[in-house]
């Protein structure tokens, strides 16, 4: 495993991607709304891409993938395929993952949405997949590991009596996808030895459960949901490891730090 230190001028080429993924996301959220398909928010997520931003999509026929976002409804965990004949409704919650390459470089990112009016339980649920994300990012500074950042994730979802799922994880980015290392958000051993340097660059993107952890993938290959069919949460950034601490590449336009309270 090599994990690559990225120079200050990928920095930069990912400050701007990751820039660009997370303006994605802000120009799709008014859009997401009871009776809107996934197939539809996929097509004005591409177009704008391609047109306005001048991005790459980079899951569209990325190992075959069909689409430029990946849309999971509910007891979808993660890389739902977008499909013009799933509407969105009232009370579904909806995770939007987007990754965009920019002058060679990936940026990728993914929020959750409620539709509508949303179940108290569903609504906590994103809440703390959100905490999870947010507390994982603030264990990011050299000389940690990633098994704080992985504690701090697993330690959040547990206390609040959700599961971390374990078969997906963040992961390094940079002119590839998905490199080195693997971004585990329980606390596996082998994480202790992942020690953080400045200039590396990861995503972290806890996908958390209502119910038990397992997941389950269907026979499209693709769609991964949960084995007991509860809800699933996830959010994710793009972030590099700075002399002090962290730079988050993927903040959407006011985002701020979100943290549990006291
Ligand atoms: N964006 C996803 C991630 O966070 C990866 C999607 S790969 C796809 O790593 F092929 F499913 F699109
Ligand atoms: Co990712
Ligand atoms: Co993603």
């Amino acid at each position: 495993m090599t994990i690559k230190i990225k120079t200050a001028d990928e920095l930069e080429k990912m400050r701007h991607a990751g820039h660009l993924a997370a303006q994605v996301l802000d120009y799709i959220a008014p859009r997401v709304e009871p009776g809107i398909s996934t197939g539809e928010l996929n097509q004005i997520i591409h177009d704008y891409m391609v047109n306005t931003l001048e991005v790459i999509p980079a899951t569209l026929n990325y190992h075959g993938f069909p689409a430029s976002s990946c849309i999971s409804i509910n007891q979808v965990v993660c890389h739902g395929i977008p499909d013009f004949a799933k509407k969105l409704k009232k009370g579904d919650i909806v995770n939007i993952d987007v990754t965009v390459i920019k002058d060679g470089y990936h940026g990728d990112t993914s929020m959750m949405f409620c539709v509508g009016e949303t179940k108290p339980f569903a609504e906590r649920l994103c809440t703390v997949a959100r905490e999870c994300l947010w507390l994982g990012i603030e264990q990011v500074k050299p000389n940690n590991t990633l098994y704080e950042v992985a504690r701090a994730i697993q330690t959040h979802a547990e206390a609040n009596h959700f599961s971390v799922v374990r078969e997906y994880c963040g992961h390094g980015i940079g002119a590839e996808f998905h490199e080195d290392p693997q971004v585990l958000h329980y606390a596996a051993e082998e994480l202790k030895e992942i020690i953080l340097q400045p200039g590396m660059v990861f995503t972290i993107e806890p996908m958390i459960n209502l119910g038990r952890p397992e997941i389950k993938l269907l026979s499209d290959s693709w769609t991964v949901v949960t084995k007991d069919r509860k809800l699933s949460a996830q959010w994710e950034h793009t972030l590099a490891v700075t002399d002090t601490g962290y730079e988050i590449f993927t903040l959407r336009q006011g985002e701020t730090p979100f943290l549990p309270n006291s």
